[in-house]
């Protein structure tokens, strides 16, 4: 029970076995498979939040004129559940993630979700189907919380006035096939993720239907990843796709990190507040600012820029290798990942694993 919302438990009589889980979680990539049950909690400007259920994963039965797929209004997050060695389940900062769910549900309209029911839906998944918690190294189970508008309108003078929260559960391998490896980067001017007072500090499912094009745009430059720059000048220095960045200056005892400040327009990774915090810790001073793309470019000739990486939950640390843009292309470092980036990889995911000492108390 959460804030006096039991959820009802409607186990799946379709539950995939054993040979087949182990068969899916075998190579289970990003995002392909699902485990054999879902949450969903509704909600009405009448009752509030109610009918909290678990219930067989499956396809979610939608009138054409529902107004998330006309309008967007849909929020989701993401995070991570793992399995450490005595056996238990762990999620990383869950709360922020809670958090961030809320902040960018105020920003879309849509209403709060309890952050005792966020973290009970992901409690009550995990109890029942703990079996699809991956046990290979390096393995966990994502958690995608979605909420989406219900409303059967096609109105547009005021938001929806119902929504369905939905949790769903994906074992997953590293994001990036081919582990950790240097991605090569598009500078895009053509296209920006977002404009000071949009929805760029939000994890609004339309900012990453915005982003398909410029990501395509990058593949085509010969690049793995797009680079956004600020709206407005087309110069500052903003994300990596749906990831955010990292700039290493210096080396050995004198390397510190700097992510750029959260203007509004960026999103505000779980990742990126964490290594903000744990660097320090590690003997590595960090920061916020900003980095434009000719600082960039320079930076990395002189040798006082000597890695950068992107940060998200799904692929952890990524370092980046090459940069290109109309104004031509250069290389970070040698091209391979450095070791601040390594470094700060390994700590993180120590933690998340459970192979550190988790000193800033993360792990729930
Ligand atoms: C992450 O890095 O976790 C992201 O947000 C990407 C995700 C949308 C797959």
């Amino acid at each position: 029970t959460t804030r006096g919302l039991a959820f009802d438990i409607r186990p799946s009589s379709a539950r995939r076995t054993p040979q087949e889980r182990a068969e899916l979680m075998a190579n289970p990539g990003f995002g392909k498979v699902f485990t054999d049950h879902m949450v969903t909690i509704r909600y009405s400007a009448e009752e509030g939040w109610h009918d909290a259920r678990l219930e067989p994963y499956g396809p979610l039965h939608l009138d054409p004129a529902t107004s998330a797929l006309h309008y967007a209004q849909e929020i989701f997050e993401g995070l991570k559940a793992y399995r450490h060695a005595d056996g238990s389940f762990v999620c990383f900062r869950p709360e922020v993630n809670a958090q961030r769910f809320n902040s960018s549900a105020r920003r879309m309209a849509m209403p709060e979700l309890p952050e005792e029911l966020f973290l009970g839906a992901i409690e009550t998944l995990l109890a029942h189907d703990g079996d699809w918690m991956p046990t290979q190294e390096g393995h966990s189970l994502y958690l995608r919380p979605l909420m989406f508008a219900t409303d059967v309108s096609l109105g547009v003078n005021s938001p929806s006035s119902t929504y369905l929260f939905v949790l769903i559960a994906s074992p997953a391998a590293s994001y990036f096939a081919g582990g950790v490896k240097p991605v090569s980067v598009w500078l895009s001017e053509d296209y920006t993720r977002a404009a000071p007072g949009g929805t760029g500090q939000a994890k609004f499912a339309g900012n990453y239907a915005a982003s398909f094009l410029a990501q395509a745009q990058a593949v085509d430059k010969g690049c793995d990843q797009v680079v956004w720059l600020d709206a407005v000048e087309h110069r500052w220095v903003e994300e990596m796709g749906g990831m955010n960045l990292f700039f290493v200056f210096g080396s050995g005892d004198d390397a510190r990190i700097m992510t750029p400040t959260l203007t509004g327009t960026l999103l505000p990774g779980v990742t990126r507040d964490s290594l903000l915090r744990l660097a320090p810790e590690l003997g590595i001073p960090a920061e916020e600012g900003r980095i434009s793309t000719e600082e960039w470019r320079s930076a990395a000739m002189s040798g006082d820029l000597t890695e950068v990486f992107a940060c998200g939950t799904a692929a952890v640390i990524t370092p980046v290798g090459r940069v290109a843009s109309t104004a031509g292309e250069f290389t970070i470092g040698d091209g391979q990942p450095g070791s601040v980036t390594m470094r700060l990889r390994e700590e993180l995911v120590g933690i998340q694993f459970g192979h550190r000492p988790d000193p800033l108390g993360w792990i729930r």
